[in-house]
């Protein structure tokens, strides 16, 4: 028995041991406290098989015969669902504080960097820092509106690219533009550079490790169901991403390092980065170039792949819906005007853009279970016991379907968020794409702007239609779960210059 295999077996027979005595002792603590609802779970793997390819869509439908609020076990993971508004108002109001910890994926203790991520970290002083500093020097409105040019120019390098391929007759790959796009976007606002390219060279680099990290982040691990194989990573997740972040953080390290050397020899400057240094210097901050690596790191992770997700599932549900497409663009003309061009500033008076967005959020949430929380301890919901490690996934997808609170679920209806006006965070808790509570998502002022302004910048500048010989309803709308809520197939479009 060579090592590898002898290390597997070792871990198994551990794993094993200690999946009986968690459950043992999860029994014990709730002797007289009742676990919410679930399907059996078999020894050792629970219900990891129900979880089947896509487990928005399994877990919605146990729900449905469990209750909105329901246990699995996953591997030797407790894992406690919530799908109904009101379990979820328990959940990310009621209880916010002691559901605030974060249940953490192997993957993200490669390099350390689940110690001193603002997504990852539990809900620390530490933590709570690094919000404040992305509330106030990130994505506050001022900080928002003075980088706005810069985020214009990158937006019409993308019409620039498509206009290219409108006069080549090539079909545009919706999602791949707009994720260079959303890096570019992000990596101007915070350091005024780009990071990606539209054409294929040797500077895609950049870009093609952030779409390695999404999808290598997207795929199941073992090791999360069952913490002691973390221990020989069995599917070398960790080892591929320490190759990954490697990557990434050097590519940060440089553009820090450049700054620091023109900030020694000029005048300071003013953008995000330049914010992020002078706040190293500041004692009461305690922030040092290792977090501003780190930082950086998970918001380009946190924020590329959800926002290029979503503009592609606004394009292909207006492309199956030619009059929603038309009614967002005579709303564009009207309010733009011909050969305007699209401005942030513009936004607010294009509500039924506005809607067209909230629809794509309410069918296709980037973020399906939310990023899954933790208990810190025993927590009763609904006279069921919600036991202290548990893993809180927020079946965000299964509300946005469910007809109980939405008429025609299934139906793309942009019209349902003119009235009466819901806002990207439901009162109720029914519509919560950017989640809710203390983790909500705090790059939601950007990543709003960023997907309206690339959404109706392509409608106002392109006519669009589908390649040769496909119909609208030929569009696959399947989903393929990952980091991020994906198309299953790349939208393709052919643009038309107006
Ligand atoms: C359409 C785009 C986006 C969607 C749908 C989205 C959604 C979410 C959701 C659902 C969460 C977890 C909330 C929870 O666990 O309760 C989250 C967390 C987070 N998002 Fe976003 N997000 C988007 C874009 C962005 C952008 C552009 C950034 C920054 C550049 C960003 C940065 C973050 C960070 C740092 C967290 C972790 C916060 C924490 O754990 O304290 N997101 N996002």
């Amino acid at each position: 028995m060579d090592y590898f295999t002898f290390s597997l077996v070792l871990s198994f027979v551990l794993t094993c041991i200690h999946v009986l005595l968690v459950t043992k002792s999860i029994r014990r603590r709730s002797g007289t406290a009742r676990l919410p609802p679930g399907p059996y779970a078999f020894p050792v793997i629970g219900n990891i098989l129900a979880l089947g390819k896509k487990p928005h869509e399994s877990i919605a439908t146990l729900s449905k015969r469990y209750g909105p609020i329901m246990c699995l076990k996953l591997g030797s993971i407790t894992t406690v669902v919530a799908s109904s508004p009101k379990i979820t108002k328990e959940v990310l109001q009621k209880h916010d504080l002691t559901f605030s910890s974060r249940a953490i994926p192997d993957a993200a203790n490669t390099l350390d960097h689940s110690t001193v991520s603002i997504l990852w970290s539990p809900a620390s002083t530490r933590w709570r820092k690094l919000r404040k500093i992305c509330k106030e020097y990130l994505f506050s409105t001022q900080i928002l509106d003075a980088r706005q040019f810069l985020r214009r120019k990158k937006v019409q390098e993308l019409l620039n690219y498509v206009h290219e391929s409108c006069i080549r007759g090539q079909a545009v790959d919706i999602g791949r533009a707009a994720f260079t796009t959303s890096l570019n976007l992000l990596s101007n606002t915070f350091f005024s550079t780009d990071l990606a390219q539209y054409q294929s060279n040797s500077s895609q680099e950049f870009k093609d490790i952030v779409w390695a990290v999404m999808e290598l982040a997207g795929k199941p691990n073992i090791a999360d169901y069952f913490p002691l194989l973390k221990l020989i990573d069995p599917q070398s997740v960790r080892r591929q991403m320490k190759f990954y972040f490697e990557k990434l953080l050097e590519v940060f390290e440089g553009i820090i390092n450049q700054r620091l050397q023109s900030r020694a020899s000029s005048v300071l400057g003013n953008d995000v980065l330049d914010t992020l240094l002078n706040l190293t210097k500041d004692n009461d901050t305690e922030l040092s170039c290792n977090d501003i690596k780190h930082l950086l790191l998970d918001l380009c992770i946190a924020g590329t792949d959800t926002t290029s997700a979503v503009l592609e599932w606004a394009m292909a549900e207006l492309m199956k819906r030619p009059e929603a497409m038309a009614k967002a663009r005579n709303e564009l003309e009207e309010v733009i005007g011909g050969d305007g061009l699209v401005q942030e500033s513009d936004i607010p008076r294009l509500p039924y853009l506005q809607a067209v967005v909230k629809e794509t959020f309410r069918l296709h949430p980037a973020a399906p279970f939310l990023v899954p929380h933790k208990a810190e301890a025993d927590v009763e919901i609904c006279g069921f016991t919600v036991p202290k490690n548990a893993q809180i996934l927020v079946n965000v997808w299964a509300m946005g379907r469910d007809p109980s609170i939405w008429s025609n679920p299934s139906s793309f209806l942009p019209e349902r968020f003119l009235e009466p006006k819901t806002e990207l965070r439901g009162q109720e808790f029914e519509f919560i794409p950017f989640g809710a509570g203390r983790r909500v998502c705090p790059g939601m002022p950007l990543a709003s702007r960023m997907v309206h302004l690339m959404l109706a910048s392509l409608l106002h500048s392109f006519h669009w239609k589908l390649e040769e010989g496909m119909k609208p309803e030929d569009i696959d709308m399947n989903d393929k779960f990952g980091l991020a809520l994906q198309k299953a197939m790349p939208l393709k479009a052919i643009a038309i210059k107006l």
